[in-house]
């Protein structure tokens, strides 16, 4: 009695605790397999924002997760959004649920529209991680791997030169340096060493390589300690390149976090130019940061460089500042001493730090939009730096190392996904529920649903409702059995159309409550129901016209909200007396046992707090 009690609690907690951990996740029933992560989302003035979609990557765990511990559903890797948190592409399917990084619109190759993005590695290594561009229709145009050498193809960095022909990644390696350099010649120790390369496109092989054990001194950072533990295997993680851009000179400026230094690189000879920040700062300059991510040229003439960064102010160690705040900084090389002057430093909205990772980008209207990482918040800034838009995923337990926003056309290959089902009680009710939703399409204005007779028949145009979801429901009246989907754009021009489907029906009329025929109702024919221009206003010919229907299903919909809300309270007092159940229960058997056990607290790795996980199982940020 005891134990089925328990069960029955068990199983009533269960499934309230799923329901709360299921609300920050969209459903869908065109792609029940994937569980996009939900917005929040402020608009402080959206009429300055600039145009374009969300790109980000949500990911659970930096590193690989084990295939155990992968929840199977989609969730991680590349996503697209519109402004208002509307899904526009879930990427997780073609990725099978890998972490990807970096994903992005790449509109500088040949005036066609691509995305880029990395791809990390599997748990098992049986996939290796690259760099991979997409072309608009989702579909793989090139992708290059890591070099040899190196540990993996690093998380930090792919980035597309103009043209295409090439692009920049960051590159660690392992190597034995001798520590002469921090006065202890002889001694020599296994470092995970920092730097990048220029891979073509076409071959995947280096045009240009550079790695700081060759040009940097360990002296440089504030991380390596003799005392101190190697990062694991691959040795001391002392510089932490985490960032590389190219001007048009054919100079590189490079972002190391662990020596809070950014560099200029030679394109010629790969020597350090100059560094801004850290230790040995070249430049007089008006500002500080540390612990910076995402170094990019904005405008770079040579001499003159407007450079935009995140300057984080802070790691898992250490707190320099008391804000993050994305920074844009003019540098003038001609000047002596040269100078180094602020002209925004955009602090992030919410006062927080962001202590690792996170990204800036300047847009085409100089606005600014920023990724700040920790559980997806992202703002955009006017030029003068007014917050316009802040937002982060609903759920706390996925962050993205960056997020962009771009203009972006995005052309499945793949048709329009639709679900229909039937349902009623008699043969004048029934109504045909359409789902529809076009995973990667953008521009989609209208969803026209059709029903046809019989396999092959005419396609009747049954009905149309303005597409404002990922997923769109229509519905429609009587038994349509042979149905089909066409999105069409803003000029009212066909995009594409679904498949043919059958539309389901009830396992068992009976048991779904239809009380005509045993084996439930026959389909109707859309030409005759609902032929092109006779009467479309009239409801008396139609029945009940689909707008009433739709206002119907929505008050079903809400009464079902309601249900479910007393549902909630019904387990909330279900709860509450077989916790009374328990505990009468427990006293009753540890009573007869007479033999109580100590209890005993077991350490799991869940149990860390957020950061300290994260530092026990990433060394990529
Ligand atoms: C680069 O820009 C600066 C500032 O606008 C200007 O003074 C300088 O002459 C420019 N240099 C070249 C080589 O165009
Ligand atoms: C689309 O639906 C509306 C009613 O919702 C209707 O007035 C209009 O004629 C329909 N358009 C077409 C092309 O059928």
């Amino acid at each position: 009695m005891a134990t089925t009690l328990c069960l029955f609690i068990l199983l009533f907690v269960q499934l309230a605790f799923a329901q709360r951990q299921d609300d920050d996740l969209m459903s869908f029933v065109t792609l029940p397999e994937i569980r996009a992560l939900k917005f929040e989302i402020t608009h402080h003035d959206r009429d300055r924002a600039s145009p374009g979609y969300w790109f980000v990557a949500p990911y659970g765990m930096i590193d690989p997760e084990a295939p155990t511990r992968q929840y199977l559903q989609y969730q991680v890797g590349p996503y697209i959004y519109d402004q208002d948190g509307v899904l526009i592409w879930a990427g997780s399917p073609m990725f099978g649920n890998r972490n990807t990084f970096d994903f992005k619109a790449v509109n500088n190759l040949d005036g066609r529209q691509y995305l880029s993005l990395i791809a990390q590695r599997t748990f098992n290594d049986d996939i290796p991680g690259g760099g991979i561009i997409l072309n608009q229709h989702y579909e793989v145009e090139s992708q290059i791997f890591k070099l040899e050498n190196t540990w993996e193809f690093n998380v930090h960095e792919f980035k597309v030169l103009d043209g295409g022909q090439s692009a920049l990644a960051c590159v660690y390696q392992s190597k034995v340096l001798d520590l002469a350099d921090v006065g202890r010649p002889g001694d020599q120790r296994l470092f995970l060493t920092g730097g990048f390369a220029e891979l073509d496109l076409a071959t995947g092989a280096p045009l240009f390589q550079w790695d700081s054990a060759d040009h940097l001194g360990i002296h440089e950072t504030d991380r390596f300690h003799t005392w101190d533990e190697p990062m694991g295997e691959w040795g001391y993680d002392s510089v932490h390149m985490n960032a590389v851009d190219k001007n048009a000179y054919g100079d590189y400026i490079i972002s190391m976090r662990f020596t809070d230094t950014i560099y200029m690189i030679s394109g010629v000879d790969g020597r350090v130019m100059w560094r801004l920040g850290g230790r040995e700062s070249n430049f007089v300059q008006d500002f500080v940061f540390s612990k910076q991510h995402d170094v990019k040229f904005v405008k770079s003439n040579g001499t003159h460089h407007v450079i935009s960064f995140l300057n984080n102010a802070a790691d898992e160690i250490t707190t320099d500042e008391t804000v993050s705040s994305a920074m844009l900084v003019l540098l003038d090389t001609t000047a002596y001493p040269m100078t180094a002057t602020l002209i925004a430093r955009l602090p992030r909205p919410d006062g927080q730090l962001s202590r690792l990772r996170g990204n800036v980008q300047i847009l085409p209207n100089d606005n600014v939009f920023v990724g700040w990482s920790e559980q997806g918040y992202q703002s955009e800034f006017s030029p003068e730096g007014h917050v316009l838009m802040t937002a982060r995923f609903s759920s706390d337990r996925f962050s993205t190392y960056r997020a962009y926003k771009y203009e972006f056309k995005g052309r499945p290959r793949t048709p329009p996904d639709l679900v229909a089902s039937v349902y009623g009680t008699n043969d004048e009710d029934l109504t045909t529920i359409f789902h529809v939703s076009w995973n990667g399409a953008t521009d989609v204005a209208r969803w026209y649903f059709y029903g046809q007779g019989y396999d092959g028949g005419a396609p009747v145009l049954v009905g149309n409702v303005t597409k404002t979801d990922f997923e769109t429901m229509y519905v429609g009246h009587g038994f349509l059995d042979w149905v089909s989907v066409a999105a069409i754009d803003h000029d009212g021009n066909v995009m594409g159309t679904s498949a043919v489907h059958r539309t389901k029906t009830p396992d068992d009329w009976k048991a779904a409550g239809y009380a005509g025929s045993f084996n439930g109702p026959s389909p109707i024919n859309p030409s005759t129901t609902y032929s092109v221009g006779k009467d479309q206003d009239s409801h008396s010919q139609s029945g009940m016209a689909s707008g009433d229907t739709q206002e119907v299903l929505a008050a079903l919909s809400q009464a079902y909200e309601v249900v479910r809300g007393l549902g909630s309270l019904l387990i909330l007092i279900l709860f509450l007396s077989s916790i009374i159940g328990i505990a009468l229960g427990a006293y009753w058997v540890l009573r007869r046992r007479r033999q109580v056990q100590s209890y005993r607290h077991v350490p799991s790795e869940e149990s860390f707090p957020m950061e300290e996980a994260r530092l026990q199982t990433n060394s990529e940020d």
